[in-house]
């Protein structure tokens, strides 16, 4: 029988490797009745035809038999890893593993059990039509095993959720399929953190090893034509569902593949959320729709993390539907909902290093299109100075986000990235084209504790001299910190009407007339 992992990266041998001596079975680690058939038919009664449970255990030998690739992965090792509740650790939020739901629990532990039996890297060269039959005669056997009076219907319901896991993305699935999760964080496989209603905590749901969690990168990026190996170990990409997907895989990440994803729900955040989150108030969000209908170009700045995306979508939910939207991204992320919306992403340089298409060629070949409004994602170099002489050049309503803590600190920023970029303008012409282009500048902060919030809206005015005028309309004032570490603060409107009013009036968006009243609008 050949052996174990011939060491390739990805997926090389049958499956098989070590299905057994878990769930407490007692067969010994080389399991002779194991299966090593040559096509697979012994393998598949070796899982299901033993009595009771001994053949699971003792199917160690690859299950396919594919000649050469039966790999007994490392022969059998006893215990492995603690399974069985795959929750959060006590303490935590358990939404991951809802108590009480004892069908989920079930599900959730032979899951567990079937990620520690199956040996992953070698899914991917079996025929699939074999795999599933036998990856599904494994599940059943061990739900008949764990619960042998469970009825026929939750069986089954069991067994496909399960095989969804398993051929979609293993212990992933796990967690993104809860809705509260924001961010997850796997730093290496056995060591995964999440964010949670704004805070992070560590989960005990885990990989088998570096292989497995290679093998479930490498399928999410080869959904969207990228690779990840030793000679481009870094990759972005996206779920399914929308979220942004980012590794780095060893020999630069010291401790194993290291993945960040940013889940965004299949609905994303909008006003109605953020308002009940209290991230802004109706007042903020009422002069934000407007300024948006009259076309002012917005830039939202912010911390890593801090919800620009986010607000950038929300926003965009008031562009009028038959405005033509161009959005240019990295990894696309917004999920705008006009109908009349060409999306355009960015694409590294291949492996020579050729055929790289940066967002300054989109922003370029996107003014071209006949754009209403052209939004980027984020900007990070030489594109600023294209987006900002889009937005004085007739694509007014555009908008942008960028890596700042404060307005002024988020022009600094731009300034740097045209500069880094190697273009040399005046640093007086540079301004005086931010003055101009840029309207208004929305700060987004995630405040001590979690609570993500817009912290100031400001108008850029006009220049004086070499400086750019800009105002505070809407602030927020962190006040205390609570006894859980949670910030809380106030809303203040400042009493200023923004000279843009006008152009808003003109558009026929009216406030009442105290609108602008210095006051405190909310607190938190
Ligand atoms: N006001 C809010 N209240 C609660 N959660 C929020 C709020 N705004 C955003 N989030 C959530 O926080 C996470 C981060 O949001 P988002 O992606 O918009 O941040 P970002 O500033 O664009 O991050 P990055 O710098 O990584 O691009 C997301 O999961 C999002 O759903
Ligand atoms: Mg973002």
């Amino acid at each position: 029988m050949g052996l174990g992992n011939t060491g390739r990266p990805f997926g090389n041998t049958g499956f098989g490797g070590r299905f057994g001596n878990r769930s407490g079975l007692s067969s010994p680690a080389t399991g002779a009745p194991g299966v090593t058939g040559a096509t697979g038919a012994p393998g598949v009664t070796g899982v299901t035809g033993v009595p009771g449970v001994t053949g699971v255990t003792g199917v160690t030998g690859g299950v396919t038999g594919i000649p050469g690739r039966t790999g007994i992965t490392g022969g059998v090792t006893a215990g492995g890893t603690p399974i069985g509740g795959a929750g959060l650790k006590p303490g935590g939020d358990r939404e991951v593993d809802a108590p009480g739901d004892k069908f989920d629990s079930l599900k959730r532990q032979i899951h567990l059990q079937l990620v520690d039996k199956l040996d992953f890297s070698k899914l991917g060269e079996m025929d699939q039509g074999t795999l599933k039959t036998e990856v599904k005669a494994l599940i059943e056997t061990l739900i008949d095993e764990q619960n042998p009076i469970i009825n026929r219907q939750k069986r089954s319901e069991i067994v496909k959720e399960i095989m969804d896991e398993v051929f979609g993305f293993g212990p992933l699935e796990l967690l993104l399929k809860d809705d509260k999760i924001g961010d997850i964080m796997i730093n290496g496989p056995k060591t995964i953190f999440i964010e949670k209603g704004g805070k992070i905590q560590k989960t005990d749901v885990v990989f088998k090893d570096n292989q497995h969690l290679l093998q479930i990168i490498d399928r999410i990026v080869a959904r969207v034509g990228r690779r990840v190996d030793e000679t481009s170990p870094m990759v972005d990409a996206r779920l399914p569902n929308g979220s942004r997907f980012n590794a780095i895989i060893p020999p630069l990440a010291l401790d194993g593949p290291a993945v960040t994803i940013r889940v965004f729900g299949s609905k994303p955040l909008g006003k109605e959320d953020l308002l009940k989150f209290k991230a802004f108030t109706p007042e903020m969000i009422l002069m934000l729709e407007g300024a948006m209908k009259a076309r002012l170009n917005v830039v939202i700045s912010g911390g890593t993390g801090s919800g620009k995306t986010t607000l950038l979508n929300t926003l965009s939910s008031f562009i009028p539907h038959d405005e033509r939207v161009i959005t240019i991204e990295d990894a696309a992320e917004l999920q705008l909902q006009q109908p009349h919306v060409v999306r355009l992403e960015t694409r590294p340089a291949n492996i020579e290093g050729k055929g790289a298409v940066t967002a300054t060629d989109l922003v370029k070949n996107a003014l071209r299109m006949r754009p209403d409004r052209i939004i980027i994602g984020e900007c990070r170099g030489a594109e600023t100075l294209d987006m900002i002489q889009a937005m004085n050049t007739g694509h007014e309503g555009s908008m942008t986000t960028v890596h700042a803590n404060t307005p002024r600190d988020a022009i600094a920023r731009l300034e740097t990235m045209i500069s880094m970029a190697g273009l040399e303008l005046p640093i007086r012409a540079l301004r005086q084209q931010f003055a101009s282009a840029i309207d208004l500048i929305i700060q987004a902060n995630r405040l001590q504790g979690g609570p993500r919030k817009v912290t100031s809206i400001t108008e850029v005015v006009n220049m004086e001299g070499d400086t750019i005028i800009m105002q505070e309309i809407f602030g927020f004032k962190q006040t205390h910190v609570d006894e859980t570490g949670r910030a809380h603060g106030q809303f203040w409107c400042h009493g200023i009407r923004p000279t843009f009013m006008d152009r808003l009036e003109a558009k026929g968006f009216h406030v009442p007339p105290d609108f602008f009243r210095q006051r405190m609008l909310l607190e938190d």
